[in-house]
């Protein structure tokens, strides 16, 4: 019998691409195989999204055309993975009969078996074709055995990069799942359940794994990753190994460590992977949580060169009064504090963040406030999304969604506006400095599009791989997340630097990305483009 193809489409943020990074190693280990064409494939999977309302249109009209294809007669299995099925729960499965499966991001490791209980049989019941958490993983008696399946998906991940479908050189690793802050717009909390921290030594396993994989930049993934806290001592498995633990309460980040009590803190897990993982050459983190940033943290980035002076920390608001309706948990004040606090310490780090625009009740006196933020503060860039009611969150019970669309559109224009502005300045003063790129890929063509926080760049890659690159641009990022493009070294093949750390003096700079050139480089013995790249050959 031929292998099953699978084709496997992920929405939504990085926690999603690495659900579905772990879904590919797992069915592929089983003897599936994947295509990039949903039309190849007879088992077709979409892992999703449910933070705004546009993510899951998307979904939505992608399962009409599954579902018209199997009127048509076509054997597809078809799958809804992650936030969504969580969310909807059977509820989709009634609305949409053309789902065969549905799996919560918290069951993934039950997937195969959802697959193979709905290909052996037509008949197989809903129970059958489902796995979702429900309220489960906020009850912590069944927290380890939900978890211990949990973690040992994330244990068993494929190190060899071709099997996990991913770039070799960059990699994520969770560090905590799940999130305990319920901001009252967010369907996290519900979707992904209580915040679940791993154990250390599975982290550091892990990125030693990839590093030896060849990944040179590791980036740690959670909702709160500055919350990360673990006792030791206090979880275990059957057999005695330490295991995933829900995180503790909030006000653990106001109270000293008790006696007796050994804890990996946040700023101990970043100290440890440094220094026992010496060949990742860069280690990030997201998302952090603008509250309880301890100056412990700061200062260990500060002390251990190779963590990225990068920190996407979202603001959301500046107005103390939505803020407080979000359930955030500080002041504008406190945010402003936080971010002097990392400068002071980390004088080149870049912040970023996302804001929501036309949150129920933002007065325009509201909104100039989120304004005067992103005037003031040196905000490398924001996503900034429009206020979208969530069933399931406290939000959409509490408060009318009573802003226009039209005014929400008008005030995310507004807010984009001011954020180039402020990107602009924040990239012109990089201008003139030298700092290290890693390159992540090849464009054959200059062509960036401003989309959402003008960070987002739509780019015509060499995918063919094509050797005749000798006109492309490399693009690659900076410690601090800067987008930086340069033209190939004369006479270079632009695919030998992709996944490399090149040192670039960034010469120009727009309100999206820097642009500079590559400076003498050892490795491939090129020389340096410093002096031969015309003013004019800058992206716009
Ligand atoms: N409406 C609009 N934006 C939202 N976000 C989360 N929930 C909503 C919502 N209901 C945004 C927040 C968060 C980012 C991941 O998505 O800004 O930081
Ligand atoms: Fe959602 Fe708030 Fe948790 Fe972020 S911190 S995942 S916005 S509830």
């Amino acid at each position: 019998m031929s292998a099953t193809t699978v084709y496997l489409e992920t929405f939504g943020c990085q926690m999603n691409e690495l659900d579905s990074e772990l879904v590919r190693g797992q069915l592929s280990t089983l003897g599936y195989t994947f295509s990039d064409n949903p039309d190849d494939a007879q088992v077709v999977l979409f892992n999703t999204c449910s933070v705004r309302e546009h993510a899951e249109s998307k979904v939505y009209s992608r399962l009409g055309i599954v579902g018209k294809r199997k009127l048509a007669g076509e054997n597809i299995l078809l799958g809804v993975l992650g936030c969504m099925a969580e969310r909807d729960g059977l509820s989709l499965l009634q609305r949409y009969p053309q789902v065969d499966i549905m799996c919560g991001p918290g069951e993934l490791d039950k997937l195969p078996s959802l697959i193979d209980a709905a290909r052996r049989s037509e008949a197989a019941t809903a129970a059958e074709r489902t796995a979702l958490a429900g309220n489960r993983t906020r009850r912590s008696a069944a927290l380890s055995a939900v978890q211990d399946d949990l973690e040992n998906l994330d244990l068993s991940r494929a190190f060899d990069p071709v099997v996990a479908g991913r770039s070799a050189f960059a990699a994520q690793v969770r560090i905590t799942r799940g999130c305990n802050k319920f901001c009252t717009y967010c369907v996290v909390p519900n979707t992904r359940g209580a915040e679940v921290h791993r154990p250390p030594d599975h982290i550091i396993d892990e990125c030693r794994k990839l590093a030896d994989a060849g990944a040179i930049e590791i980036t740690l993934l959670g909702q709160t990753v500055n919350h990360y806290r673990y006792e030791h001592g206090a979880a275990v498995t059957i057999d005695g190994r330490e295991a995933a633990q829900i995180g503790p309460g909030l006000a653990a980040f106001r109270a000293a460590i008790p006696a007796g009590k050994r804890v990996t803190t946040f700023a101990q897990l970043l100290r440890r992977i440094h220094d026992e993982v010496p060949h990742i050459a860069r280690l990030r983190f997201v998302t952090s949580y603008p509250r309880d940033f301890g100056r412990d943290i700061l200062e260990t980035m500060r002390d251990c060169p190779r963590i990225c002076r990068y920190l996407h920390a979202p603001a959301q608001s500046g107005s103390d009064r939505i803020l407080k309706l979000m359930n955030r948990g500080y002041t504008r004040g406190e945010y402003e504090t936080f971010a002097a606090e990392a400068l002071e310490i980390l004088p080149d780090a870049t912040i970023a963040g996302d804001f929501i625009v036309g949150f129920p009740t933002e007065t325009d006196e509201d909104f100039e406030a989120s304004c005067d933020m992103v005037r003031k503060l040196p905000f490398k860039n924001n996503f900034i999304f429009k206020y979208s009611p969530r069933p399931g969150t406290v939000a959409i019970d509490r408060f009318p969604d009573d802003i226009s669309n039209e005014l929400k559109k008008l005030r995310n224009n507004v807010l984009l506006n001011l954020q180039s502005e402020t990107s602009a300045r924040v990239h012109a003063a990089w201008v003139g400095r030298t700092v290290d790129v890693l390159i992540e890929e090849v464009c054959t063509q200059r062509d960036a599009q401003p989309i959402r926080g003008g960070v987002e760049l739509r780019w015509e890659r060499n995918a063919n791989n094509s050797t005749d690159t000798s006109r492309a641009t490399l693009r690659g990022r900076t410690a601090g997340d800067l987008i930086v493009s340069m033209d190939t070294p004369h006479g270079a093949n632009a695919n030998e630097f992709v996944g490399r750390i090149v040192p670039v003096l960034l010469q120009n700079s727009s309100a999206l990305l820097m642009h500079g050139a590559l400076i003498a480089h050892p490795a491939t013995g090129h020389k340096s483009n410093v002096g031969t790249t015309s003013a004019n050959t800058l992206v716009p």
